[in-house]
């Protein structure tokens, strides 16, 4: 992984509104045009009412019309190899593939990297209902 998404990943780990946890996450999504697009978790006094690192990201990228996932870098301040939560692996699953690589990160750098077929497995996809 370039050491540019994991930088975007850090960098926004520390924009995190996560007052109610103190436990600040930052997600960088590379997307298939190359430019990297960037989250952190905000949480809400209404706590099931905040959102993901992944989230943000993923909102981002969508609104700057790019349209895949190409790699995702995943960084917690508290915790080494924070995993994405169930919810967040969906939504990668939707604008990703199942070999997207996702790197699991600390403060250094990348710790583990895995893909989205070894978080999401046996996926709910289907042609059903596109
Ligand atoms: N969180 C993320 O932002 N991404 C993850 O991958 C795991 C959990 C956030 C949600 C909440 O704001 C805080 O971490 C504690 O659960």
């Amino acid at each position: 992984m370039a050491e540019d998404l994991f930088l975007a990943a850090r960098d926004a780990m520390a924009r995190a509104h996560a007052p109610y946890s103190k436990f600040p996450v930052g997600a960088a999504i590379r997307a298939t045009d190359g430019k990297i697009y960037a989250g952190a978790n905000i949480e809400v006094i209404s706590y099931p009412e905040g959102w993901c690192a992944e989230t943000t990201a993923i909102g981002h990228m969508v609104m700057a019309g790019a349209g895949k996932i190409a790699e995702v870098a995943v960084i917690a301040e508290k915790m080494a190899k924070c995993t994405p939560c169930g919810g967040c692996r969906q939504r990668l699953a939707e604008f990703g593939t199942p070999a997207t690589k996702v790197y699991l990160c600390d403060n250094t750098g990348v710790v583990e990297t895995v893909t989205l077929a070894d978080l999401l497995p046996m996926a709910f996809e289907t042609e059903v209902l596109k």
